[in-house]
């Protein structure tokens, strides 16, 4: 996921604004180009903060597109894989009865950490990174912005990841208090329990996309996984890549990625008040 998704994105739409500011002179004159520039940065500051919310950098999160996915129909929300767990901080869903189950015991202790213990006070205090300093925390390593970070046991500080810290710090601080009546289990996703619930199944995606995690899409059976959906209750709605061909997934959007590579997202959703029979495939 690029670094755009940590509030860059809006800087870069802003500075392109301002290069072509000589062209809107001509034809608008400066203070209707002044009008909009700063109609246009509000509004796209306003709309990338409403619309998508991590606490902190991960690999594969949802943060940009949590808003295309349908709404939760339950009050209760379940995320048996968490990563980042975007889908329950999207919007308002935050309030609802959130459990997280995350295999990565460094990404549970994170959640640990947020759910009991962090303060905003805190994690402002935690100290800032420096470019070419080198740490060995878990949760700085995985700001590096790459999916090869999960395997790093330390890391230089680049500019990318100093950035995105110095941003995470910010919105952990704002927003920690989002998470404190929500319950993370560390484990695996046949953990959770059999509830009617909303249920967001973004495991590692299949083949290579889903490679980078410790636990990742070689060490997953996804025949297995198909049959744990056909047995939830409520509402189902599962994230997968272009390889997903364990479920009957449909496209869901064009995602555009790094080097003008299009990564094509599916989803598929069952919603349904009765228990489930299971999915025939
Ligand atoms: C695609 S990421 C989830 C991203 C998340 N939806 C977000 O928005 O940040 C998949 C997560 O599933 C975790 N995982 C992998 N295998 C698992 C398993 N068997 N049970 C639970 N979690 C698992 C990985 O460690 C990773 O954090």
């Amino acid at each position: 996921m690029a670094a755009g998704s940590m509030g860059v994105a809006p800087a870069t739409r802003i500075c392109a604004l301002v290069l072509n500011l000589p062209f809107q002179r001509r034809m608008l004159g400066v203070e209707r180009v002044l009008f909009c520039l700063t109609n246009r940065a509000l509004k796209t500051l306003v709309f990338d903060h409403a619309r998508g919310l991590a606490l902190f950098y991960y690999y594969g999160r949802k943060k940009q597109i949590a808003k295309r996915y349908p709404e939760p129909e339950y009050s209760a929300i379940i995320e048996p894989f968490a990563g980042a767990a975007s889908y329950s901080l999207h919007g308002d869903n935050w309030r609802r009865d959130i459990t997280l189950i995350e295999k990565d015991e460094r990404v549970a202790d994170i959640w640990r950490w947020l759910i009991n213990d962090a303060t905003p006070g805190e994690i402002l205090a935690l100290p800032d990174l420096k470019v070419g300093e080198r740490s060995t925390e878990f949760l700085h390593i995985i700001h590096a912005a790459t999916k090869m970070a999960f395997k790093y046991k330390r890391i230089k500080v680049t500019p990318v990841l100093e950035r995105n810290w110095e941003i995470s710090k910010r919105v952990m601080a704002a927003n920690v208090h989002k998470v404190k009546h929500w319950s993370i289990i560390h484990g695996d996703y046949t953990l959770a329990e059999d509830l009617e619930a909303t249920w967001f199944i973004d495991p590692p995606y299949k083949a290579g996309s889903g490679d980078g995690y410790a636990y990742g899409s070689s060490q997953m059976n996804y025949g297995a996984l198909a049959r744990w959906v056909g047995s939830r209750r409520g509402q189902v709605i599962c994230c997968e890549g272009i390889a997903g061909d364990y479920l009957p997934f449909r496209p869901l959007l064009d995602m555009p990625g790094v080097a003008g590579k299009i990564s094509k997202e599916l989803i598929y959703h069952r919603f349904d008040k009765q228990p489930s029979q299971g999915i025939l495939l």
